[in-house]
């Protein structure tokens, strides 16, 4: 075969040079046709979009042909022209094919018919090559890039947190252990308690939950930071909101109250819906009409106007009000309680009817590190609520006293021994701070109109399931 350097279909697609030859490399999507011509859709990941190759059944025979099915993998040499038929500008007209690999239509799983979710997830191996997928994970790729933007545009550095840690950020003990002790012969002091000083590390380590605490210590030299990395939960949560394996993305900001802390949540989550919206558009679409007719809508809609501000305790009335007035909440609400993802959507899809950062939560459902408010019972939580999620983003303003914060550690029975390098930060020229942590896999829940999280990380790590 000619060698022809190769082009991706995105560029041919908006190519006018009708005429030129040209190479293109792909997997088949379709192949259908007569006995004189057979049209091929070939995509090659570039694009939702396929090119359709054109070929003359007789210059190629019939049988070569044959094993070009779904799934199989070819290089078409042809002549770029413009297209006759409807629904694409430009075809090309094959003078020479090679197959690479084909795909047995007996096995190959990913024949035309639509699958479900369901089974997809079950080959998720195979999974990136449907046009669901693509889409979705060229938007997540997309998402990564204006995060990074978005930041650095600002002056905030990328800064790495460990993975490995032995600090419970969350306080939550929904760690992971990481161990290299012999698991069928674990040595225990007289109380019971596991001996780890010939463990990898000498001291009980785990899986990060939040790079939060560390990125506290950047924040207070580098005066703007965020994070952006894999998190690791074992909450025993089978839900389609939560993954033990998630990234998540935390800016801390020095000098920065909780105020500055709205304000920059709300900057930088519009900021990546308008660049999903300006940058793959045609993912989104496909999307909105194969799944969500009201996708482009809801993007556009957190775009409008500003997110409700609005007091914990002020929501509380809210929902109070809601279920006086008949209606039904599985879960109860009263002041105190940890709002289950009905209340915030209900706050969001049914009150408000827009994105709401709901703040000034009661101190003993938020972690030991936020600011404490005069009131005594509450802390300077933020907690951004969005429609069809529910929370996408938790952060606060952090307390900034070292006595208050060392009294809150004694309080909770955190253990010293953990903390020491921590408080560090207010010991030494403390000031005020704030940040939040975004779930990646949550933005993109939103943005691809996704109905389980499961399908919005190529492999995603839930409790029983590790394949892959
Ligand atoms: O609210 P969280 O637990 O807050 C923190 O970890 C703070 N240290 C953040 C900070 O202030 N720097 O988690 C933050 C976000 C949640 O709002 C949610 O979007 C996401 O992380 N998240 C999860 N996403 C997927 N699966 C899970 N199991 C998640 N847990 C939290
Ligand atoms: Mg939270």
């Amino acid at each position: 075969m000619e060698a022809i350097k190769r082009t991706k279909i995105v560029d041919l697609l908006k190519s006018d040079a009708f005429g030129s030859t040209v190479n293109v490399k792909g997997w088949v999507r379709t192949r259908r046709g007569s006995k004189q011509v057979s049209f091929i859709a070939l995509n090659d990941g570039s694009t939702i979009n396929n090119i359709q190759i054109v070929v003359d059944v007789e210059k190629l025979g019939d049988d070569y042909l044959k094993p070009i099915t779904t799934g199989a993998s070819l290089s078409v040499n042809g002549t770029l022209v413009q297209s006759q038929g409807k629904g694409q500008s430009v075809e090309i007209q094959a003078t020479e094919i090679e197959i690479y690999g084909t795909a047995d239509p007996n096995t190959y799983p990913l024949q035309k018919k639509g699958h479900s979710m369901e089974f997809l997830r079950e080959i998720a191996h195979l999974r990136p090559r449907t046009n669901t997928f693509g889409a979705v994970f060229r938007i997540r790729h997309n998402m990564a890039y204006a995060i990074h933007k978005f930041f650095h545009d600002r002056g905030f550095y990328y800064f790495h947190t460990p993975l490995i840690t032995a600090s419970d950020c969350e306080g939550a003990g929904q760690m992971f252990q990481v161990t290299t002790l012999n698991l069928a012969d674990i040595k225990k002091d007289e109380s019971g308690a596991v001996i780890y000083d010939n463990d990898f590390f000498g001291k009980q380590a785990s899986l990060t939950v939040s790079g939060q605490l560390e990125g506290e210590l950047a924040a207070t030299a580098l005066g703007a930071i965020y994070t952006f990395g894999p998190t690791f939960r074992a909450e025993n949560s089978n839900t389609p909101r939560h993954l033990a394996e998630f990234w998540m993305i935390e800016p801390e900001v020095a000098f920065n109250d909780i105020y500055d802390n709205m304000e920059l949540a709300e900057e930088f989550i519009k900021y990546c819906v308008q660049w999903a919206l300006d940058n793959c558009f045609d993912d989104i679409k496909f999307l909105n009409d194969m799944f969500d007719k009201e996708l482009i809508a809801r993007l556009q809609g957190v775009l409008q106007g500003s997110f409700v501000r609005l007091a914990y305790t002020d929501g509380i009335k809210i929902l109070e009000d809601a279920v006086a007035a008949g209606h039904k909440f599985e879960f109860p609400v009263y002041w105190g309680v940890d709002l289950a993802s009905e209340h915030e959507r209900y706050l969001v899809e049914e009150h408000f009817k827009r994105p709401v950062i709901l703040t000034d939560y009661p101190k003993e459902i938020k972690a030991f590190y936020m600011k404490q408010n005069e009131d005594g019972k509450t802390v300077r939580a933020m907690d951004v609520l969005f429609p069809k999620i529910g929370e996408i983003i938790g952060g606060s303003e952090r307390e900034a006293d070292y006595d208050k914060l060392l009294t809150r550690i004694q309080e909770l029975n955190i253990p010293m021994k953990d903390m020491w390098w921590y408080l560090d930060t207010r010991r030494y020229g403390t000031v005020p701070h704030s940040g939040f942590g975004l779930g990646f896999e949550r933005l993109l829940l939103f943005v691809t109109g996704m109905a389980n999280i499961r399908d919005v990380i190529p492999f995603p790590r839930t409790p029983k399931n590790a394949e892959f």
